[in-house]
């Protein structure tokens, strides 16, 4: 008999990319994927464990779905509640303590023990608890996953080493380990077949890829992204979130000479004061992160960027911010994320002395994000005029309508047919919007296949 699935994700690509990979681990089982909670028999929460808020949504979120659970119990059904992800691996069973009425608590590294999980919330009245950190990989016994589009994400590392003293991912995620490269490009194959142009590859801290190739050898992620080039049929490809430290020379070369790999970058920076950036662990410096986007550019002059800031990190003083505001004005970035600073349980910084009061937070992030935006808005008026090559992956709002996504990750919207749908397709840039572009289909038909022309 089939039962009705449905998953809420909250946090990171790789939430994203797990949420499918859950759902493709049920899909024996007879679980179908549904949109709304209402009808479903079983509701998974995979959450976020980054920011208080993010996490405290898991909790507001949760006492809806007990309301659902009750009624459904009047009715003489039973609703599976589930919390997946990073809360349910950093609260465990503080979680069940505090939401009894939940059925299963699992972290990110036990999602192939789900039918088992299943069956065992299915029979019992106990809660399962599974935040274990095993030995054998989730990776090898998921199932294959299935494309859904023309885009899909590819974990290919997981978990990070570098304990950022603000960062709970060490803790939620774990100590990094890489998928071997045979098992990448197998995974990469199976979704070109099915239709896959474009493949983001994702890892906590994606640039220290070091898997396991057949020879021997440790690919790096620059192999890594040459091998997957080397795939008929895939188009595109990028990979997030990388960490400025971990950059080496042969990624940089990568830029330049692998033509797959699209001209913008997710590098985060954090802040561009040397001070902080060492209270917060991250073992480079301003100038460093400078010189680094010098030679990105260098090897591909048209690279965009785009990066993380975080504001009122425990003892950041207007000197400090100013100099953020420096690196921002040097940098120019194409977009970024900005956050005030979290107080995260378990992390050092959160014991450091120096909080920032919130109000002082909360007008740095005012002040940053107005410089941010008006780079975003600068940049994507520069694309106006220009030919883009643009891979449609959805329907617009309007009927007739398509958008995609530009090189550079903006979204655009273009009236257009649908059997173009799946394709990269020349377009001209006729406007810029805040957060998107409107294109027209291109007469030329000599636009560069994957850049600006
Ligand atoms: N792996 C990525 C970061 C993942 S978290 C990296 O190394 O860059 C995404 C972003 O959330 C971080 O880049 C940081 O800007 C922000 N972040 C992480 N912890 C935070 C905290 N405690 N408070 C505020 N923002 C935080
Ligand atoms: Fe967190 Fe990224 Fe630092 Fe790792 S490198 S600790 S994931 S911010
Ligand atoms: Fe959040 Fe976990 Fe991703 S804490 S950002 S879901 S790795």
């Amino acid at each position: 008999m089939a039962h009705k699935l449905h998953i809420k994700t909250y946090g990171c690509q790789m939430n994203v990319y797990d949420s499918a990979r859950m759902a493709d681990v049920l899909a024996p089982l007879g679980f179908v994927p549904v949109d709304e909670p209402d009808a479903a028999d079983m509701v998974i929460l995979n959450t976020c464990h980054i920011r208080e808020k993010a996490a405290e949504k898991v909790y507001s979120e949760l006492g809806r779905l007990n309301r659902l659970k009750a009624a459904r119990r009047r009715d003489g059904d039973r609703l599976i509640l589930a919390v997946a992800g990073c809360v349910a691996q950093a609260e465990g069973a503080e979680m069940v303590r505090r939401a009894p009425y939940v059925d299963m608590v699992f972290g990110p590294q036990t999602y192939h023990r789900l039918p088992e999980m299943v069956a065992r919330a299915a029979r019992a009245g106990a809660v399962v608890l599974d935040t274990d950190f095993p030995e054998d990989s989730k990776f090898d016994r998921l199932p294959a996953p299935a494309a859904a589009g023309p885009t899909a994400f590819l974990t290919v590392q997981e978990g990070c080493d570098r304990f950022c003293t603000f960062c709970v991912v060490p803790y939620t995620r774990g100590a990094e380990v890489s998928r071997p490269a045979a098992d990448v490009l197998d995974e990469a194959r199976r979704l070109v077949a099915q239709g896959v142009r474009e493949i983001t590859l994702l890892g906590q801290n994606v640039n220290s890829y070091h898997g396991a190739a057949a020879d021997g050898t440790a690919w790096s992620l620059a192999r890594l992204i040459e091998g997957l080039a080397a795939l008929p049929g895939l188009e595109r490809i990028r990979y997030t979130t990388s960490h400025p430290a971990d950059v080496t020379d042969d990624l940089i070369a990568a830029h330049r000479h692998v033509p797959h790999l699209m001209p913008y970058l997710h590098l985060p920076v954090q802040s561009g004061s040397d001070r902080v950036l060492t209270a917060m662990n991250r073992r480079h410096g301003a100038d460093d992160y400078r010189r680094l986007v010098e030679r990105l550019r260098a090897a591909r002059p048209d690279l965009a960027l785009s990066s993380d800031f975080i504001v009122g990190f425990p003892g950041e003083t207007d000197d400090d911010f100013a100099d953020t505001l420096a690196l921002v004005e040097d940098v120019g970035f194409a977009q970024a994320y900005s956050f005030k600073f979290s107080a995260r349980p378990g992390t050092p910084a959160a014991a450091m002395d120096g909080q920032v009061p919130e109000p002082e937070k909360q007008q740095r992030l005012a002040v940053l994000q107005d410089r941010l935006q008006r780079q975003q808005a600068a940049f994507n008026q520069t694309c106006v005029g220009r030919v883009m090559p643009v891979l449609l992956d959805g329907r617009g709002r309007r009927s007739g309508q398509l958008v995609g996504r530009s090189p550079y990750m903006q979204a655009v919207h273009v009236e257009a047919p649908d059997d173009v749908l799946g394709t990269v397709a020349p377009l001209r840039i006729v406007a810029a919007h805040a957060n998107s572009l409107a294109a027209e289909a291109a007469i030329e038909d000599t636009v560069p296949a994957r850049a600006c022309a």
